[in-house]
């Protein structure tokens, strides 16, 4: 992954909370953004192109938000990279998003490793090919001590199946006797979901113009800020990625509180 432009570090919380009382305007950075790239196929015939084409375009526009974030300080970026309906696409146009998934494993994992970029997968992995599923460990494993950008790539994802996931968890511990149904509360039920221990996303980016989760992070989003973008994915690039960051701080996030 070509991650050339300088990095700068984060922003440390301390900084943030010195100007805040010193009367500074700060711009405050979604800690979790998360990303439904939509449009790749649109981008493509637009163009008179192969889909593929515009899935390749999509890789770059991936390395171009993952340095976008590390330069703005976000600690967990999560990418909607293939959803559990995306199985139903064409078998070729299958084997074209796998075949990218394997090449962006074997080719770019290093270059995250030595930005200390920790990468983590959600989703239904055991419906890769085995070698891709070797892969995504290897990778996991390799990364797991870094700290400086959380990218969590969500393959094979869908929300209402983790849901169901973790219900049938809930009620296998309370048949065994693991879990008192009455201690089952959000945070024991989160700890359930693929996400345990991943906080909840602050801001969910959608290009391509359309308007809906398509079984993103169901439960997770619930107090998410929501922007729709009309732009494609491939054409996603540093402006919109500044210009949605200042659109998150003109949001109020009141997490369902009203101001005293
Ligand atoms: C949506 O465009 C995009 C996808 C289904 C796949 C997204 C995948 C990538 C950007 C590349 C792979 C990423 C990694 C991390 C290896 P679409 O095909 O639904 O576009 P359309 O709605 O215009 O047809």
């Amino acid at each position: 992954m070509a991650l050339r432009t300088p990095l700068k570090a984060a922003p440390a919380a301390t900084d943030i909370a010195a100007a805040t009382a010193a009367g500074r305007d700060v711009a405050l950075v979604p800690s979790h953004l998360a990303i439904i790239m939509d449009g790749n196929g649109r981008w493509a015939s637009h163009r008179g192109l192969p889909r593929l084409a515009g899935h390749r375009a999509g890789v770059e526009a991936v390395r171009r938000t993952l340095r976008a974030s590390m330069e703005s300080g976000i600690a967990w970026l999560t990418l909607y990279a293939f959803s559990s309906e995306n199985w139903r696409r064409p078998a070729a146009e299958v084997t074209d998003l796998t075949g990218l998934l394997r090449h962006f494993l074997r080719n770019e994992v290093a270059e995250l490793d030595s930005h200390g970029v920790r990468l983590r997968v959600i989703g239904d992995r055991s419906r890769f090919d085995r070698d891709i599923q070797v892969e995504l460990a290897a990778a996991e494993r390799r990364t797991a001590g870094n700290d400086r950008l959380n990218l969590v790539v969500a393959l094979s994802y869908g929300g209402r199946a983790e849901i169901v996931a973790a219900a049938r968890a809930a009620a296998e511990a309370a048949r065994a006797g693991t879990l008192d149904p009455a201690a089952l509360d959000e945070d024991a039920f989160s700890a359930l979901l693929s996400t345990a221990g991943i906080p909840d996303p602050d801001l969910i980016i959608r290009t391509s113009g359309e308007q809906r989760l398509s079984n993103f992070l169901l439960w997770q989003s619930a107090y998410a800020e929501l922007l729709f973008l009309d732009v494609l994915w491939p054409d996603f690039g540093a402006t919109h990625f500044a210009e949605a960051l200042a659109e998150y701080n003109r949001r109020e996030r009141r997490f369902g509180a009203r101001p005293a």
